[in-house]
């Protein structure tokens, strides 16, 4: 049986970076990086656009967590952890079958210096061993280059492919689908 009982919340540590929680505090912050064009290239959400936007979805991400539905951890460097610049967590969870959708961002100035890699590390082991999941599934979009290379680096697999899934802004929306079961 799932463990989805996220209070107190579970903060994580790697080398470099400090995920915690998203608080009411981080919405300027969490404007920028859901509002980003490039960073929500290939999200089929709306993007949020004012600070009220962002406090909405804070509220949203905190009804998550309370009730077991979702968590979502803040991306912040360990040194800085006023300052966030992605998020990372477990957007839908499917009980019945152990398992978990991941998902993650970051904002494009923090591209390219292997945060995500680090934090989906200790992600997965909080999933694996504390939430006891069996499997992580990640969904992306065909074309979302940088989202694939870091799952198949990290020895996710590829599962299924389902051609235009969904229909975001009038455009028909294909999804990847990749998975990794519990060693
Ligand atoms: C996908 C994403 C999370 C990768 O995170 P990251 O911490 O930058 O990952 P890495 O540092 O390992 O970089 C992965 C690849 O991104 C690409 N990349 C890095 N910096 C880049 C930049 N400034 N512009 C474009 N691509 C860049 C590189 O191809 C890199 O691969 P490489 O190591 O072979 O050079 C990040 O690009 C992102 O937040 N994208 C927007 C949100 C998104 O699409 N999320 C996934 C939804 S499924």
């Amino acid at each position: 049986m799932l463990n989805l009982n996220f209070n107190p919340f579970p903060e994580l540590k790697t080398e470099r970076l400090l995920l915690r929680q998203v608080l009411p505090a981080d919405a300027e912050s969490l404007m920028k990086i859901r509002g980003n064009e490039e960073a929500m290239r290939y999200i089929p959400r709306p993007r949020s656009k004012t600070v009220e936007d962002a406090s909405a979805m804070i509220e949203v991400l905190t009804s998550g967590i309370t009730e077991g539905k979702s968590i979502n951890w803040a991306i912040s460097n360990i040194e800085d952890p006023l300052q966030i610049f992605g998020m990372i967590g477990y957007v839908n969870f499917y009980p019945e079958q152990c398992k978990a959708e991941i998902g993650y961002m970051l904002h494009p100035d923090y591209w390219g210096k292997g945060y995500v890699p680090e934090a989906i590390l200790e992600v997965e082991k909080f999933g694996f061993e504390q939430i006891n999941l069996e499997i992580i599934e990640a969904k992306i979009d065909p074309r979302n280059d940088n989202s694939r290379k870091i799952l198949l680096r990290n020895h996710y697999q590829f599962d299924r492919l389902v051609e235009k899934e969904m229909t975001f802004q009038e455009e028909e929306i294909d999804s990847e689908y990749y998975i990794k079961n519990k060693q």
